[in-house]
C-alpha cells in the first residue's frame, strides 16, 4: 500500500491555481466540555422518554449542560487555552481566531471578539461563522485558506455550542439529542510536516426547514407572540434530516477521497458528526468502513453541532488513539442544510 505524499496536488484545487500554494497543519487541538451532566435518566423526569428509547435510537447515554454564568464564549475560551496549552504556543501567537457556532453569546459582538478578549488574543482579527454542525469543517476550510495564501501564520479555529439555550426542554424530539461543548484547533504552515489534505463543503439551503431556529432574527424578531409560539427554539424533522444526514456525509466522504486518490481502507479513522450511532453506523456500512475505524464520543456528549468533531478529534488524539501520518477522515452535517468533509494527515 502506497500512502501519497501530500503536494500541492492534493490541495483544493480552486485554491492552489492562484497562488504558490503553503500547506497548512494542525499545530494542535483542544477542547472543554461543562461539568455538568445530564443523564438521560435525568430528561426521563423532564419529558415522556426513557434511558432504552434514547439509548437504541440514538446511542446517548448523556451529555453535558453549561452553567447559567457560563456562555458560549467561555466553553470556547477554554478550547482554545488547552489548544494553546498543547501546542506550545501563547496568545499572542494567533493572527485571526474564527469560531462557528449557532449559539452565539449575543447577535453581535461575535463569539469570536469576547473570546479574543477573554485569551488575551490582542493581535488577532476574529469573527464568527455559521454553518451549524457543519462549522467546525467549514472554519477548517476557511482558516486553511489564509494560512496557505500566507495572509496569516497561525489561524485558532474553534467550534463551541451553548445548545442547551435554544432547545425546547418540553419537546421530547429534540431535547434528548443535544449538549454543549468546545473544540479547537490551531492552523500553521509546518514545512514538510502532517497537516490538511483537502477539504470540501456543500449547502442546500431548500431544504433549510428541515432544522432551524425560525425566531430572534429580521424574519421574525423577538415578541411576546414568537416568544409563546416557541419560535426561539430549535424545531426540526428527524426523519428527514437522518436521511439527508447519511446521503451527504457519504457522498463528501467519497468526494475527498477521490480527490486524494485513497481508498477507505487507507483511512486509519473516521471522525463523523456525533449526531446519532444509527446515522454514524449508516454511514460507516455504506462507505464500507470498519467499525474499528469509527471515532465515537456521542454517548457521553450527544450532538455538540459545531464543537462536535473537534470535541472528537481532541479526545481520539488525547487519548493516544492518533499516531504522527496517520489519516483521518472528518464527516460533517448539519442545519443550511450543509455538510463537509476533511482529510488530514496526523
Ligand atoms: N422518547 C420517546 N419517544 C419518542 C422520543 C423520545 N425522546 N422522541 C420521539 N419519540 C416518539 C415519536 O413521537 C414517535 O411516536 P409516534 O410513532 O407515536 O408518533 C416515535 O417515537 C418514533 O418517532 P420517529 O421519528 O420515527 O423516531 P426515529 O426512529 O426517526 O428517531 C430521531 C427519532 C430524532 C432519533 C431520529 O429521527 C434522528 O436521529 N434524526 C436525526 C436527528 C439529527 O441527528 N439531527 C441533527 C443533525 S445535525
Amino acid at each position: 500500500m502506497t500512502l501519497p505524499t501530500r503536494k500541492v496536488e492534493f490541495v483544493n484545487p480552486r485554491a492552489a491555481h492562484s497562488f504558490k500554494a503553503r500547506t497548512c497543519s494542525i499545530r494542535s487541538v483542544g477542547s472543554y466540555v461543562p461539568e455538568k451532566v445530564l443523564t438521560n435518566h435525568d430528561i426521563a423526569k423532564l419529558v415522556d422518554t426513557s434511558d432504552e428509547w434514547i439509548q437504541s435510537r440514538t446511542g446517548i447515554r448523556e451529555r453535558r449542560v453549561a452553567a447559567e454564568n457560563e456562555f458560549t464564549s467561555h466553553l470556547a475560551a477554554k478550547a482554545a487555552q488547552d489548544a494553546l496549552e498543547k501546542g506550545g504556543l501563547t496568545a499572542d501567537d494567533i493572527d485571526l481566531i474564527i469560531v462557528a457556532t449557532i449559539t452565539p453569546d449575543m447577535m453581535f459582538p461575535s463569539t469570536a471578539c469576547l473570546v479574543q478578549q477573554l485569551i488575551g488574543a490582542k493581535r488577532a482579527a476574529a469573527f464568527d461563522l455559521e454553518a451549524a454542525c457543519s462549522g467546525f469543517v467549514y472554519a477548517l476550510e476557511v482558516g486553511q485558506q489564509f494560512i496557505m495564501s500566507q495572509t496569516y501564520n497561525t489561524v485558532m479555529v474553534i467550534g463551541a455550542e451553548k445548545l442547551s439555550t435554544i432547545i425546547d426542554w418540553e419537546d421530547r424530539n429534540t431535547c434528548v439529542l443535544f449538549g454543549d461543548g468546545a473544540g479547537a484547533a490551531i492552523l500553521q504552515n509546518v514545512p514538510d510536516s502532517h497537516g490538511l489534505l483537502t477539504a470540501t463543503m456543500g449547502a442546500d439551503g431548500g431544504k433549510g426547514e428541515l432544522l432551524y431556529m425560525p425566531g430572534g432574527g429580521s424574519k421574525v424578531p423577538t415578541t411576546e407572540d414568537s416568544v409563546r409560539n416557541r419560535l426561539h427554539f430549535l424545531h426540526m424533522d428527524g426523519r428527514e434530516t437522518f436521511k439527508n444526514a447519511v446521503n451527504a456525509m457519504c457522498s463528501a466522504a467519497r468526494e475527498v477521497l477521490a480527490r486524494c486518490e485513497l481508498e477507505i481502507t487507507q483511512i486509519q479513522h473516521i471522525i463523523p458528526h456525533q449526531a446519532n450511532q444509527r446515522i454514524i453506523n449508516a454511514v460507516g456500512d455504506r462507505l464500507k468502513a470498519k467499525e474499528d475505524q469509527v471515532f465515537v464520543n456521542l454517548e457521553k456528549y450527544g450532538n455538540t453541532s459545531a464543537a462536535s468533531v473537534a470535541i472528537a478529534l481532541d479526545e481520539a488524539a488525547t487519548s493516544g488513539r492518533l499516531q504522527r501520518g496517520d489519516l483521518i477522515l472528518i464527516l460533517v452535517f448539519g442545519a443550511g442544510l450543509t455538510w463537509g468533509a476533511a482529510i488530514i494527515e496526523w
